[in-house]
C-alpha cells in the first residue's frame, strides 16, 4: 500500500478537488466555524483549497492555514482572496503557524490522514499549542463502521449523474485501525483514480488524545448542524476547549 506522505493526496485531486466536494454541507459548516471563534483568528490544520477558509474570511474573520500539499495550496492561491490568506506548507502534526489563536479547526475526516495514533497525538498537542487561553480546536470526521465491510472490503457507489460516476473501493486493516480507500471516478474524459488511506479512530480515541493534550470536550455533534450524537450516528463534529480564557 502506498505510504502516508502529506503531499501525495493533493497531487491526485487537486485540480478537481472543489468539484468533489460540492455536496457538502459548506455554509452551515462555515457559520457554525464563525460562531465558535467568536470573532478571533482562526488556523486551519489542512487547509485544502480553501473550501472553508475563504468564506470564514469573507466573514471578516482572521484565516491562516497549513497544508502539506502545495498543488491544494496553488489551487486555493489562484481564487479570489487566496493569495491573502497566510498558509505554512508542512506537516499539521509537526509545523507551528503561530499562536494564540481562537480556533483551530481540522474538518473533513483529515485528522484520520495522519498515519498513526502517535501522529493523531502531535497532532492534537500541536493544535493545544497555536490556541490563546479558552480557544476551540474542532475535529470533524466519520465514525468507523467495520459492519459496513463484507471480508474486509467494500465497494460503494458515492455519486452518480449523467456526467460524473464515483463509486470507491476500500480495503479494511482492522489491527492496525487502517482504511486503504480508492475513489475511482468516471467521466467523459476517462477515469481518475484518487487514493486516500485514514489511520481511523472511534471518538473515544481522539477524546482522550485531547484530553493528552490538556483539552476538554466541549460539545460533540453528529453533523455541523448541531444535530444530537447518537448510537446511530455516522460522523461527529467535536469541540474541544483549552481551559481558561473569559
Ligand atoms: C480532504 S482535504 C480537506 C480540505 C479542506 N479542509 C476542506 O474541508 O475542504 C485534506 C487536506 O489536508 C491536507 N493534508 C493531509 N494530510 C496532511 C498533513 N499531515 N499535514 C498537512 N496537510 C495535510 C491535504 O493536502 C488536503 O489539502
Amino acid at each position: 500500500m502506498a505510504e502516508f506522505d502529506a503531499s501525495s493526496y493533493g497531487r491526485h485531486i487537486a485540480d478537481i478537488y472543489d468539484e468533489t466536494v460540492r455536496g457538502l454541507p459548506t455554509d452551515t459548516a462555515v457559520a457554525c466555524l464563525a460562531r465558535l471563534a467568536e470573532g478571533g483568528p482562526v488556523l486551519e490544520f489542512g487547509i485544502g483549497t480553501g473550501r472553508l477558509a475563504l468564506p470564514l474570511a469573507e466573514r471578516g474573520l482572521a484565516v491562516a492555514g497549513v497544508d502539506g500539499s502545495p498543488d491544494m495550496v496553488a489551487a486555493l492561491r489562484a481564487k479570489p482572496g487566496g493569495d491573502r490568506v497566510p498558509v505554512t506548507v508542512g506537516d499539521f502534526a509537526e509545523v507551528r503557524a503561530g499562536e494564540a489563536f481562537a480556533l483551530v479547526v481540522l474538518a473533513f475526516n483529515t485528522v484520520f490522514a495522519l498515519p498513526s495514533q502517535d501522529a493523531q497525538v502531535r497532532c492534537f498537542a500541536n493544535a493545544a499549542a497555536h490556541l490563546r487561553p479558552g480557544g476551540r480546536f474542532v475535529v470533524e470526521a466519520w465514525v468507523p463502521d467495520p459492519g459496513a465491510f463484507r471480508d474486509r472490503a467494500a465497494l460503494r457507489l458515492l455519486a452518480l449523474s449523467e456526467d460524473v460516476v464515483t463509486a470507491e473501493a476500500a480495503l479494511l486493516a482492522p489491527a492496525e485501525q487502517m482504511m486503504y480507500t480508492t475513489k475511482i471516478r468516471l467521466t467523459g474524459e476517462g477515469p481518475r483514480l484518487l487514493p486516500a488511506n485514514h489511520r481511523y479512530a472511534w471518538p473515544a480515541e481522539l477524546d482522550l488524545m485531547g484530553r493528552l493534550a490538556g483539552l476538554e470536550r466541549e460539545h460533540r455533534w453528529a453533523d455541523w448542524a448541531g444535530t444530537p450524537f447518537t448510537d446511530d450516528s455516522r460522523a461527529h463534529v467535536s469541540v474541544y476547549r483549552l481551559p481558561g480564557g473569559a
